[in-house]
């Protein structure tokens, strides 16, 4: 039920229809049963800013950003008055914005939060500082998690990525202690390592297979992917088979939702079971 007092937040994208946030902040707001809505905001990149500046006016209390406005909103967050958390600073993206009273902009990026949390949620005892972790992919998915991963004490990051360049940029513009191999060394590389993620979108639904000897890979490592359609991919599969501990990627895109919800709506939402079954069911 809603007031003339709901609060409102949304998701900027460009398309946005395929966005899990409106039923995953609908499943809180019902929950909690609080006065409020969380829409769905297509906005093309060229009226990105305008369309924040509207949402101020129009009283919202925030939004989430998602492709293709995540940097747009960085920028954005870099004006005067504005500020930027330190690890959307170190991340160079904005992925929550809170609107203060004075209509000024708040930006956060949550997905390296939602990444580690979701670990700690699927694998208890879990610590980023047991030992190297290997990522595959060096886009911005990628950028997250190393950030994420850094800052929780990994000592040790090897990355992997296809185009190698594109994994010497990440990590020349990241910093810390971050290795890159070549690509067709992924399989040797998991010699030693404590966690194995995969970031690229390899052996997601429509994608092709992410292929990956595994053979070199202690049973002690933590084996996740961010890919979450299938919700156990191959790679899971294969690990798990294995005897390595396996957490699925749903989890890191209910845990990045948690920071703005609280901040929007006043409450600090949990991940259960129950959100996992809603999202995965796609039913009203
Ligand atoms: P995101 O920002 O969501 O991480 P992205 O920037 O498109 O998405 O990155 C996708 C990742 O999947 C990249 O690391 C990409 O490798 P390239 O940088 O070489 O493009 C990786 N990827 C996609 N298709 C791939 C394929 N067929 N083989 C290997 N890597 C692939």
């Amino acid at each position: 039920m809603m007031t003339g007092k709901a609060r409102l937040a949304g998701v900027l994208g460009w398309p946005v229809s395929h966005s899990q946030s409106p039923r995953l902040h609908g499943f809180w707001l019902d929950q909690h049963e609080i006065d409020g809505a969380y829409l769905p905001l297509p906005v093309a990149p060229e009226h990105f800013a305008s369309a924040v500046r509207s949402l101020i006016h129009l009283g919202f209390r925030g939004a989430n950003v998602t492709v293709p406005h995540k940097e747009a909103a960085f920028r954005l967050c870099q004006e005067q008055g504005n500020t930027l958390t330190a690890r959307a600073r170190h991340v160079g993206s904005v992925n929550t914005l809170v609107f203060d009273a004075d209509g000024h902009l708040h930006g956060d990026t949550t997905d390296g939060f939602g990444f580690v949390e979701n670990l700690r949620a699927g694998a208890p005892g879990w610590q980023a500082g047991t030992g190297p972790a290997l990522i595959l992919g060096a886009g911005g998915a990628a950028r997250s998690v190393i950030a994420a991963l850094l800052e929780a004490g990994c000592p040790d990051v090897i990355l992997t990525n296809r185009s190698r360049d594109r994994a010497e940029a990440l990590a020349a513009d990241l910093g810390g202690p971050i290795r890159v191999v070549d690509w067709d060394q992924r399989g040797p590389a998991c010699a030693g390592i404590a966690l194995l993620v995969n970031t690229t979108s390899l052996g997601m639904t429509g994608q092709p297979p992410l292929e990956m000897d595994l053979s070199a890979l202690p049973q002690s490592a933590l084996v996740t992917d961010i890919v979450y359609a299938p919700l156990e991919t191959a790679l899971l599969a294969a690990a798990r088979l294995r005897g390595n501990v396996v957490v699925d990627g749903l989890g890191m895109l209910l845990h990045q939702a948690r920071p703005g919800f609280e901040a929007w709506f006043g409450v600090a939402p949990a991940v259960t079971e129950a959100l996992r079954t809603h999202i995965i069911s796609g039913k009203k």
